[in-house]
């Protein structure tokens, strides 16, 4: 009798308690207005979106769940915190255990029962009281909150509610990359780049869901990498630079921190150091290495293709065992950059014995060797990818082979290729490379009988012979890289040039809060935003 008692009693407590969380739910319903989350300013654009038409009202009384025991889900769902906080203001708990859950919720989920087989898609459902965002991957759920980071507004809503809201539409999208490889490249050797600098770099990459950061750390003006074993590498080779500057050099310390930097921000870090060409620095640091039969001397001028290491001597491959096994052992992404660029003083049987060699170097250390299409006359087996910049037939060459393809096409994908006569910075032996120029091209026709499952992805590399500060990065980078990271994630459906210049005009409040200079082709309407900026060439 007791018990039944105590039954009922427990029985009219839950049902009360859950009256009152009505009730107290009843009191918070808003009448959000309509917002259309297919019209959002979204780059690279995902793969389908669906809108519903209302909105989820992100306030101060919004949490953050993740998976607890998925790996690094609670870590995306930090990283999402912290850049709320930057965009609004709000202190967003992540997995909190005191705050109670029946407020709206942000859940970063792991499924496996998302639709699509990629490691970085993810899903999002969006409606007015949670946000769910399944990913099989922490990759994946990176991805994807960076779409919910572009459609949080820029200003809130102040009239919904006692609180601060920024009100996010709802619907669904479902999303994952056309390419694997998605990525850009930086020449820290013509010029060097401060490590603050380049993690500046990846910030805005990874907003655009950029996943690969390929670093050039060697080349005739400058060596970039400290290697332990060979220590005048950076006491000599990176003292100069392009124009006679400082020059300067990563730590292998220094190169750690920032590979765990892009880690964090999902981006895997290729390293490259240029041979047997482009060596100039390497030769001037260790003479022994030379092969082009003068004496090294410090070079800062621009001009390619008169150095080269001696392909036939043993040291010199003693020395690159080094070298790769040095960076490797600090390199947890899965690709070495061999270069193998305008060799054009290396004999072509020495090149090919050369390329050859290396590879079989790069694979001991565990690696995949990428080269600069060059290298596809060596003697190398499918392992290796080559990165078409200049020439067709190699390109061709390396698909016959069976090499994967990196797509850097010079006329459409250097970002050191000047907009117009009048740019500041950056060369045009290539062409002028406007913002529409750059954009309007098709990866997977570009050349012919190259087709998508030949082609890893794109990449828009950064020389940096004209440019040796961020102002001047950022003016030959921004808005062009934006549409690479569309070229490659969108599929071919989804680009539409007059669509795109629409977002790309609304990404200025993101660029000027995160203060990048970019340059502001007029081409493009730029939206005004609330943060002041000032940058170089505008008018
Ligand atoms: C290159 O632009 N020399 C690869």
């Amino acid at each position: 009798m007791k018990k039944s008692i105590l039954i009922k009693s427990l029985v009219v407590l839950i049902v009360f308690t859950a009256f009152v969380a009505c009730q107290q739910e009843k009191k918070k319903v808003i009448n959000f207005p309509m917002t259309d989350l297919s019209t959002e300013n979204l780059i690279p654009r995902p793969l389908k979106i669906t809108p519903t038409n209302s909105a989820f009202g992100l306030d101060k009384n919004t949490i953050i769940y993740t998976s607890q025991n998925a790996a690094g889900f609670p870590e995306v769902g930090k990283f999402l915190s912290e850049k709320i906080k930057w965009q609004t203001d709000l202190d967003l708990a992540v997995n909190s255990t005191t705050k109670a859950t029946t407020q709206r919720i942000i859940f970063i989920n792991q499924s496996d029962s998302t639709e699509f087989s990629s490691k970085e898609g993810y899903d999002l459902y969006i409606s007015q009281d949670s946000i769910i965002l399944n990913a099989k991957t922490a990759e994946g759920a990176f991805r994807g909150i960076q779409t919910l980071r572009q459609i949080i507004p820029e200003v809130s809503n102040d009239t919904l509610s006692e609180n601060k809201m920024w009100l996010i539409p709802t619907g669904k999208i479902i999303d994952y990359p056309n390419f694997e490889y998605r990525g850009s490249m930086l020449d820290v050797a013509r010029h060097f780049f401060s490590i603050d600098d380049v993690k500046k770099y990846i910030d805005v990459l990874a907003y655009y869901k950029i996943n690969t950061l390929h670093l050039h750390l060697a080349d005739d003006q400058g060596w970039r990498i400290e290697i332990k074993s060979w220590p005048k590498l950076t006491e000599i080779g990176g003292s100069s630079e392009v124009g006679g500057g400082p020059g300067g050099f990563y730590t292998q310390e220094e190169y750690k921190d920032l590979v765990a930097y892009a880690a964090k921000h999902f981006i895997t870090i290729v390293p490259e150091i240029d041979m047997p060409g482009h060596t100039n620095a390497a030769s001037v640091a260790y003479p022994i290495l030379n092969g082009n039969g003068k004496t090294p001397k410090i070079y800062t001028g621009t001009e390619v293709g008169f150095s080269t290491f001696d392909t036939r001597k043993d040291t010199v491959y003693s020395f690159i065992d080094d070298v790769v096994r040095e960076i490797s052992a600090i390199t947890p992404g899965p690709y070495f950059h061999a270069g193998g660029d305008e060799s054009h003083v290396t004999k072509k049987k020495d090149f090919i014995y050369f390329v050859s060699k290396v590879d079989k170097i790069v694979k001991k250390y565990g690696k995949r060797m990428i080269g600069w299409d060059e290298i596809v006359h060596a003697d190398i087996d499918t392992t290796a990818i080559a990165q078409f910049w200049a020439n067709e037939d190699n390109a061709k060459l390396a698909v016959e082979k069976g090499l994967k393809i990196i797509l850097s096409p010079g006329k459409k994908a250097y970002l050191d290729m000047q907009y117009d006569t009048l740019s500041k910075y950056g060369l045009h032996w290539a062409g002028y490379i406007s913002v529409d120029t750059g954009y309007v091209w098709t990866p997977e026709r570009y050349v012919q009988g190259i087709n998508k499952e030949n082609i890893l992805g794109v990449e828009a590399p950064l020389w940096s012979e004209t440019i040796s500060n961020m102002d001047e990065l950022e003016y030959l980078a921004f808005p062009r890289m934006i549409g690479y990271s569309e070229l490659s994630w969108s599929i071919e459906e989804n680009r539409n040039w007059d669509d795109y210049k629409v977002r790309l005009g609304n990404q200025a409040p993101y660029l000027d809060k995160m203060n990048v200079k970019y340059y502001p082709s007029k081409l493009i309407d730029w939206k005004k935003s609330k943060y002041t900026y000032k940058t170089i060439n505008k008018d």
